[in-house]
């Protein structure tokens, strides 16, 4: 059976959209046949789609050391849905522009009671280092065990 896997992101100036397309683009290269990966822009969130998913990833630019108010949408809506969300892999990544510190996004899918794979990837703007891609990797690697 394809597993679904929704990518969910915001972004204002295109730093969160780039850094998306790249770990898209990482999880076409990565990923088994049978498995479906899609952006899904969190402004237009399918909360069908999203409960009947099998995993997610989770981009968000950092504002004022949190998610913006459109990914936290997607937590506000989905914690009532928990039971069934509970242990789904997410890999959580942010653009910022000189702090990448945000334990809240952490905490948020703790709360809904996903299982989080590795670390959450931090990138100034949409510089992505060697670094990055390889923690992308290494998380995709991780996701695609768990699915
Ligand atoms: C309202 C607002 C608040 C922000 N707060 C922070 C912040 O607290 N720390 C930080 O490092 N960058 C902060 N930034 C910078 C953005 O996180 C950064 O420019 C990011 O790359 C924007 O992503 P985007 O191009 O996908 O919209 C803020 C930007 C905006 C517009």
């Amino acid at each position: 059976m394809t597993k679904n896997v929704y990518l969910v992101y915001y972004s204002k100036t295109g730093n969160t959209k780039k850094i998306a397309e790249e770990i898209l683009e990482s999880f076409s290269r990565l990923s088994p046949h049978g498995m479906s990966v899609r952006l899904m822009d969190a402004r237009e969130l399918d909360f069908a789609a999203l409960k009947a998913a099998d995993g997610y990833v989770i981009g968000t630019p950092n504002y004022f050391g949190a998610p913006s108010g459109y990914v936290k949408i997607f937590f506000d809506e989905l914690f009532t849905e928990r039971a069934t969300l509970k242990g789904r892999p997410v890999f959580c990544f942010v653009s910022h522009g000189g702090s990448g510190d945000i334990k809240r996004l952490r905490s948020m899918c703790d709360w809904l009671e996903l299982k989080t794979v590795g670390p959450a990837v931090a990138v100034r703007g949409a510089r992505i280092s060697s670094t990055d891609t390889a923690t992308i990797e290494t998380n995709i690697q991780e996701m695609i065990k768990l699915l």
